[in-house]
C-alpha cells in the first residue's frame, strides 16, 4: 500500500479518487483550501486520511503546509496533482500571478520540485490531471507571460497544455527510472469546476456543457491503473489507455521555455533539487 499526496481532495474527481484510494488501503494526505470541507472529508474518509490545509493560490500557504507536515510527508511515494480552478474574471494572486496559471500550473511545478527528492528515494511517481482541452489551444510565449487578453476557457486550455508539457519534460529530463511521470485526461466529468468563480453566464454554460459528463468516480480507474500497474510505455492516459496529445507537448525548445518561466516565478535554481 502506498503513501499518496493528493491535491484537490475536497470535491469532484479528487474526492472520488481519495475515497477509493482509502478504501483500497492506501494512506492519503489530501489537500484542500477549506477547513470545513477538509473536516467533512475526514469524517467521511474510510481509512488512513491526513487532511492538509493548503491554498494553491498562495505560495506562502503551500510552503507553510509543507514545512508543518515535512516529517510525515517523507514516506510519500505518489504525488497526484489533481486540483484545478477556473475563473470568469481575471484574478491576480497575492504572489502577482494570474490565478489559473498559479493554481493549475505553477503550484504543480512547485509541488513536483519539492517532492522529487523523496519520490526518487521512494521510487515513486507523479500523476498530473491534465485535459484534452489542451488540444484547443497553441503554445505561445506571450500567453505564458500573461501578455494576451484574459479569456476564461483559453486560459484554462493553456494551463492544461502546460500540465502535459511539464509531465513530458520531466519524463524526458529525469528518465523513467526510478520516478515515473504521468498525465491523465479524465474525460468530461460532472463537477462544479466551471461553476466556481463563475459569472451567471459561465455557470450556465458549464452546467449545460458538463451535463452529459460522467460522475466524478468515472475517471478513477485510470488513476488506479497507473498506480497499480506503473506502465512504462506512455505518459498521457485517458479511459485506462494511452491518449493522443498535440505534437507541441514534446517540443524540447518549448518545454524549456515553460520550465524557464516556472523556475523564474518560483525562484528555483535547479529544478528537482531542494535548496
Ligand atoms: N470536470 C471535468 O470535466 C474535467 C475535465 C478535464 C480535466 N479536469 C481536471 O480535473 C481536475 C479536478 O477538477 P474537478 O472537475 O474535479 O473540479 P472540482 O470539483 O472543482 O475540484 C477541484 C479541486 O481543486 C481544488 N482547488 C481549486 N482551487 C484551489 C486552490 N486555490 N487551492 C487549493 N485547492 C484548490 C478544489 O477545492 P474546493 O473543493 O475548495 O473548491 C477542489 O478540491 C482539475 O485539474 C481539472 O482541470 C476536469
Amino acid at each position: 500500500m502506498a503513501h499518496i499526496f493528493l491535491t484537490g481532495a475536497t470535491s469532484g474527481i479528487g474526492k472520488a479518487l481519495c475515497l477509493q484510494l482509502l478504501k483500497d488501503g492506501h494512506t492519503v494526505f489530501g489537500t484542500g483550501r477549506s477547513k470545513e470541507k477538509l473536516h467533512a472529508l475526514e469524517e467521511e474518509a474510510p481509512g488512513d486520511f491526513h487532511p492538509i490545509l493548503m491554498d494553491l493560490a498562495s505560495f506562502s500557504s503551500i510552503k507553510d503546509a509543507l514545512k508543518t507536515h515535512e516529517k510525515t510527508l517523507s514516506q510519500i511515494e505518489i504525488l497526484i496533482n489533481n486540483a484545478g480552478a477556473t475563473s470568469a474574471k481575471k484574478i491576480i494572486t497575492e504572489d502577482g500571478n494570474e490565478m489559473q496559471l498559479q493554481v493549475n500550473h505553477l503550484a504543480v511545478v512547485y509541488l513536483t520540485h519539492w517532492f522529487y527528492p523523496l519520490l526518487k528515494t521512494n521510487q515513486g511517481m507523479v500523476i498530473t490531471t491534465s485535459s484534452d482541452a489542451h488540444r484547443r489551444t497553441k503554445f505561445s510565449k506571450k500567453a505564458l507571460y500573461d501578455q494576451t487578453p484574459y479569456k476564461i476557457f483559453k486560459r484554462y486550455q493553456e494551463t492544461k497544455l502546460y500540465n502535459l508539457m511539464f509531465m513530458y519534460y520531466c519524463d524526458r529530463v529525469f528518465g523513467r527510472d526510478p520516478v515515473r511521470f504521468y498525465a491523465v485526461h479524465p474525460g468530461l466529468v460532472k463537477t462544479d469546476l466551471g461553476a466556481k468563480n463563475a459569472s451567471w453566464l459561465v455557470d450556465k454554460v458549464w452546467k449545460l456543457f458538463s451535463a452529459p459528463g460522467q460522475d466524478p468516480e468515472g475517471p478513477v480507474p485510470t488513476y488506479l491503473k497507473l498506480i497499480n500497474e506503473r506502465p512504462s510505455d506512455y505518459v498521457y492516459y485517458a479511459y485506462e489507455r494511452p491518449n493522443h496529445h498535440l505534437p507541441v507537448v514534446e517540443e524540447e525548445e518549448k518545454q524549456t521555455l515553460l520550465m524557464t518561466h516556472a523556475c523564474e516565478h518560483l525562484s528555483i535554481s535547479t529544478f528537482g533539487v531542494r535548496e
